[in-house]
């Protein structure tokens, strides 16, 4: 949900703008822009570049301007909320003097009063965003001190909001200001930088800060100073990331999507090696004391990592025999949860950035919760505000829909599943080595699983032109189906819906007609006769029917399925982890040949930091 940078240096701030916003345009990109001080001779106002559509098309029109040059800059890459994509509503934001231009990331919820105001003052305003109201206060509010003004600014403004404002009149800084949305700083050699993801500046340093709630900072090339929103000034403790962000090159595939896709016997393996030794699961934080004072689990997340929590419930219950509540992250910090400190609340998210989710962990954590996090970008806003993290290390994720960081995710969660039932006793010592050697093998099962890829693609090119799919399973085939339909809607942009199985009776079977497609996910064998009842149920109503089923099952369900997929047989706990392959691999695949814009489909972004 938008992405900004900045950059305060001795080097081109164009050049390490434009490098850093690509790296965050996953965050948004329906238009990007950047403003810089000119500091070869001084300007009267902030130079500003600005464009919809993607960064490409901002780097061909930055590139063309051959004296946009300056030292020191911000820059933006946006996903609309307020006002549509278009030249005018992108950002940088400016007041009327020109002098002030402001970077957003968040929402600014008081804006139309703040807007009405300054109308009736008489002021004029260029869009429809509620960013440009921050500008245009500021410029307001501008007397010669631009900290005191960036300061006012913040305390009359409500809602999310990480800044990065640029003066003409001081062209040596930057300011940045956060308030729940993220704001990092990086430390580099006589350069300094702002960003809403260290991944922006990874590659030239590892040293950073991150800003913390109502906290400001005022960046120049050798010094930076950090003041809270009285303008007290306040120590920061600058760390040393040890992260390895890993590739951002497609390395010969045609999208991040399918590399991503078959990386994932790799990230799981490193999630498990991780945290798994010596046959044993090492999490320090969950004690033999804590885990025998817990009543409840929640797991709480969004989207496809929401999905993730719905799978492992079912193996959090098996085994652990501790009862287990999945919820939406935005459904769950409104709904008075019942939580307290005999609550273990699970937050998965990918970005670790996720507004919702933040949202849900600072809400269990006041009302005394222990916050576990399961996260793939190391020191994001979850990792660093939940009582304790298990890293997914799958690397980068660059393609907005999520594959290898679900898998990763998936393996953590059965890894916490198993580690609990352990310590509670709650299994014995043989079944605990067989289904940890059951996790240890996971990679070489979904390298195995990802070998029917051209079977895949020669079933996509049998239904890609279908309109309407329904993906059905019970349990966790029916987990398994919500990711399926959710990737596959995602990416192909054809309309799908997960259904429990035995719920289509109630209502949803009237939906079915000649030539609706079903998939079904049928890989648990003690559900296996019910899922196929409810097949040949909606085959009788003219549906076609793709099977997706364990090895072994491949000629009983071939009797009634059009068209059969399989995965290698593993105790259903953890089949999700195979079943979910095809299922990626199948939406990839129609979503090319029905040509979208599989990396980044339209809508979307990767990190969703407003509500
Ligand atoms: C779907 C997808 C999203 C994310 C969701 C949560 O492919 O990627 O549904 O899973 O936005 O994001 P994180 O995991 O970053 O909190």
């Amino acid at each position: 949900m938008c992405g900004i940078v900045g950059y305060v240096g001795k080097k081109s701030a164009p050049e390490f703008l434009l490098g850093a916003l690509e790296k965050l345009e996953y965050r948004g990109y329906d238009s990007s822009g950047i403003a810089i001080c000119n500091d070869k001779e001084k300007k009267d106002k902030v130079e500003l570049i600005k464009k919809k559509g993607r960064i490409r098309v901002l780097r061909e029109t930055v590139e063309n301007f051959k004296d946009f040059f300056g030292k020191v800059g911000i820059g933006h890459t946006r996903w609309a909320t307020h006002g549509e994509p278009s030249d005018i509503n992108s950002h940088p934001h400016t007041g009327a003097s020109g002098k002030i231009a402001v970077v957003h990331n968040g929402i600014i919820e008081n804006y139309m009063i703040l807007k009405k105001n300054l109308m009736q003052k008489g002021i004029k305003f260029a869009s429809e965003t509620d960013t440009e109201v921050v500008a245009v206060l500021a410029d307001y509010l501008y007397d010669g001190d631009i900290f005191e003004t960036v300061r006012k600014t913040a305390l009359s403004l409500e809602g999310s909001f990480a800044l990065g404002i640029l003066c003409s009149d001081f062209p040596d800084r930057i300011i940045a200001v956060k308030k729940e949305s993220p704001l990092i700083l990086g430390f580099g050699n006589e350069e300094n930088y702002i960003a809403s993801d260290i991944s922006a500046f990874a590659d030239r340093t590892k040293k950073i800060c991150r800003l913390d709630e109502c906290e400001m900072a005022v960046i120049k090339n050798s010094e930076v100073s950090f003041y809270n929103f009285s303008g007290e000034k306040i120590n920061k403790t600058i760390t040393e990331i040890d992260w390895n962000i890993g590739s951002s090159e497609k390395n010969g595939f045609d999208h991040f999507m399918l590399k991503e896709i078959m990386e994932q016997p790799k990230a799981v393996k490193e999630t498990l090696s991780a945290r798994c030794s010596n046959n044993d699961i090492l999490i320090d934080d969950l004690t033999k004391e804590y885990l025998e004072n817990i009543n409840k689990i929640y797991i709480v997340a969004c989207g496809s990592s929401h999905h993730v929590g719905v799978a492992a419930k079912y193996a959090f219950e098996k085994l652990s025999k501790i009862t287990t509540n999945t919820d939406l992250a935005s459904e769950f910090r409104y709904r008075s949860p019942i939580i307290d400190e005999k609550t273990l609340v699970i937050i998965i998210s990918q970005s670790g950035e996720t507004a919702d989710s933040l949202a849900a962990l600072r809400e269990a954590k006041h009302k005394g919760a222990k916050t576990l996090a399961v996260v793939n970008v190391v020191g994001s806003s979850i990792a660093a505000e939940s009582d304790c993290v298990i890293y997914t290390w799958a690397g980068m994720e660059v393609a907005v829909a999520t594959t290898k960081a679900y898998s990763a995710q998936l393996s953590v969660m059965y890894m916490l599943a198993l580690h609990i039932a352990k310590i509670l006793n709650k299994i014995s010592k043989e079944k605990f080595e067989k289904h940890f050697n059951n996790l240890l093998n996971l990679p070489d099962l979904i390298e195995k699983t990802l070998e029917e890829k051209t079977k895949v693609f020669e079933i996509a090119k049998k239904y890609c032109q279908r309109d309407n799919v329904f993906f059905i399973g019970r349990n966790n085939d029916y987990a398994i189906c919500m990711e399926g339909s959710l990737k596959f809607k995602e990416v192909s942009y054809i309309h799908s819906e997960a259904y429990p199985a035995g719920e289509l009776k109630h209502g949803t079977i009237s939906l079915i007609e000649s030539g609706t497609l079903v998939i079904a996910v049928a890989t648990n064998h003690k559900l296996f006769e019910k899922t196929i009842s409810n097949v040949r149920e909606v085959k009788a109503r003219g549906a076609v029917c793709l099977a997706l089923t364990t090895e072994d099952k491949r000629e009983e369900i071939a009797c009634v399925a059009d068209d059969t997929i399989c995965v290698p047989r593993i105790p259903p706990i953890m089949q999700p982890s195979l079943s979910v392959i095809p299922l990626q691999l199948f939406s990839y695949y129609v979503a090319l040949l029905r040509e979208r814009d599989i990396d980044r489909p339209r809508n979307l972004a990767k990190s969703v930091t407003v509500e």
